[in-house]
């Protein structure tokens, strides 16, 4: 095991979501702007209509700044911060899609040399050539999603790759097309947010209007086309996902379903109304205003999709807290539940100073901490106003009268649809039974005897 990264009050999965949802606004954009952008030139180029042309140009440059600065710091903010907080999971999806995200990269790079000639050619070079240019990049962005979404599918439904290790079988898995529908459809409806906003900085009013009202086709058939295609997501969710989900296991998983539905629906409103019935209502200040709100839609729906994992982080491979759940044969890798709880966790935790080893009453709170926080820290917070399930308040509705009854409720852990087994040994438990209710909980310490 790695050392743990503890992110008080939040956990770290928080710090991971936050960025992510950053970079989905300019990563979606990305991949789905262009389409409309050569849309537009084409037809600028078609009709012989220059004033067109501004808006292809305004457009390129906010894509080129917003996607390529923004989205670019976020991916990387993503490897960073999903390393240090699931080192294992990652090392774990490089091993077997170590090809996919190389394949990403190349279409990646096209994409990153292609927008800058685009941007610079406009108007330099012939209509013709720089059409093209527009179609090489709208083709490798989209390319680099049709990568990235295997491997993000593989995590939540792995498919056949449990038995057999091949690489297609977990990438085209389940819900590997609904999701690449999805987020084809999303991107038109995040492209037309963008370009209704860059659009009212036109300076020709008739143009103005125009590419408005079909910037808000676009969004609206985006969003459209997302509510079908999420709706078939849901239905090719696994079945233990539906149950947490859609059965109401976890019920803010329904909410959160629930909430990017409803911001879904307001974006639907503003494409509407601003985009089609009042173009002259679009400008800077209600565009901004759709994106927060696409913003949270977003995060709500991502966080819907992480949620529906638990309690794996790669399903049917590897629980949330990093350990490898069954045997898998064809890849060689071995379970680690049962090696962890013969052998104690404590044992195969590198990074802790050498008296903690051996548990003694002075030792056992500080050993459970680090168990605690590598068995219940991805999940859960350990403060009392903790905002991601703060244990104390759990742990306390539970009412335990000594550290063993905390210890013995660790046994029934894997019982729970949404958590993994505890995976340590007696000793371990004890501690981390120990550290819970002294520390978490707060009780004061008796000494025995007395
Ligand atoms: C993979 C994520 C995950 C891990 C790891 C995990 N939990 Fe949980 N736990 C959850 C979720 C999800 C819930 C549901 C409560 C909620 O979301 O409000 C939960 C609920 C609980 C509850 C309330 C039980 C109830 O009645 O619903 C307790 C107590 C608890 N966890 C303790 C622990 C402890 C102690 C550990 C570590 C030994 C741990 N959990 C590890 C995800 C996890």
């Amino acid at each position: 095991m790695y050392p743990f990264w503890e992110v008080p009050f939040f956990t770290s999965g928080i710090v991971i979501a936050l960025i992510a949802t950053f970079h989905i606004l300019p990563c979606h954009l990305a991949t789905g702007a262009f389409w409309f952008s050569v849309y537009v030139e084409r037809k600028a180029v078609r009709q012989n209509r220059p004033e067109l042309k501004e808006f292809v140009q305004k457009f390129t440059l906010l894509i080129l700044v917003f996607c390529f600065v923004i989205g670019s710091l976020t991916g990387v903010g993503i490897w960073y911060s999903a390393t240090v907080a699931s080192p294992r999971a990652i090392s774990g999806l490089i091993h077997n899609y170590v090809w996919g995200w190389a394949t990403e990269w190349v279409f990646f790079i096209i994409e990153i040399a292609t927008i800058y000639v685009y941007y610079y050619t406009l108007g330099r070079i012939d209509d013709k050539s720089h059409l093209k240019i527009g179609w090489i990049y709208a083709w490798a962005a989209w390319i680099s999603m049709v990568i990235i979404t295997g491997i993000l599918a593989f995590m939540l439904s792995s498919g056949k790759w449990i038995e057999t290790g091949g690489f297609f079988d977990g990438f085209f898995n389940a819900t590997y097309w609904p999701q690449l529908f999805t987020r084809t459809a999303l991107m038109f409806a995040i492209a037309g947010v963008y370009a209704v906003t860059v659009a009212s900085r036109m300076s020709d009013e008739k143009a103005r209007h125009e590419v408005v009202r079909t910037a808000s086709v676009w969004g609206i058939a985006g969003l459209a086309g997302t509510a079908v295609f999420m709706a078939w997501y849901l239905y090719k969710l696994p079945e233990p996902a539906k149950e947490l989900s859609l059965g109401g296991g976890l019920p803010y998983l329904g909410h959160m379903l629930t909430a990017a539905g409803v911001l879904m629906g307001v974006i639907f409103l503003y494409f509407l109304v601003v985009g089609l019935i009042r173009p002259q209502f679009a400008n800077v200040v209600t565009g901004l205003a759709a994106m927060l709100i696409l913003f949270a839609a977003i995060g709500a729906g991502e966080g819907f999709r992480e949620g529906v994992r638990r309690p794996w982080i790669i399903n049917q491979y590897m629980y949330g807290h990093q350990v490898v759940g069954p045997d898998l044969p064809a890849k060689g890798i071995k379970s680690e539940v049962a090696k962890f709880q013969e052998e104690g966790l404590l044992k195969n935790l590198y990074f802790i100073p050498d008296e903690w080893r051996t548990i003694t009453k002075e030792t056992a709170v500080k050993a459970g901490r680090i168990l605690a926080l590598h068995q219940c820290g991805n999940c859960h917070s350990f403060e009392q106003d903790g905002k991601i399930r703060p244990l104390p308040p759990l742990l306390a509705g539970m009412e335990p009268e000594s550290p063993d009854d905390l210890a013995g409720f660790l046994d029934s852990l894997g019982d729970y649809p949404y958590m993994p087994p505890f995976t340590g040994d007696d000793q371990d438990k004890q501690a981390v039974g120990a550290y819970l209710f002294y520390r978490v909980l707060g009780n004061p310490m008796i000494d025995e005897g007395e």
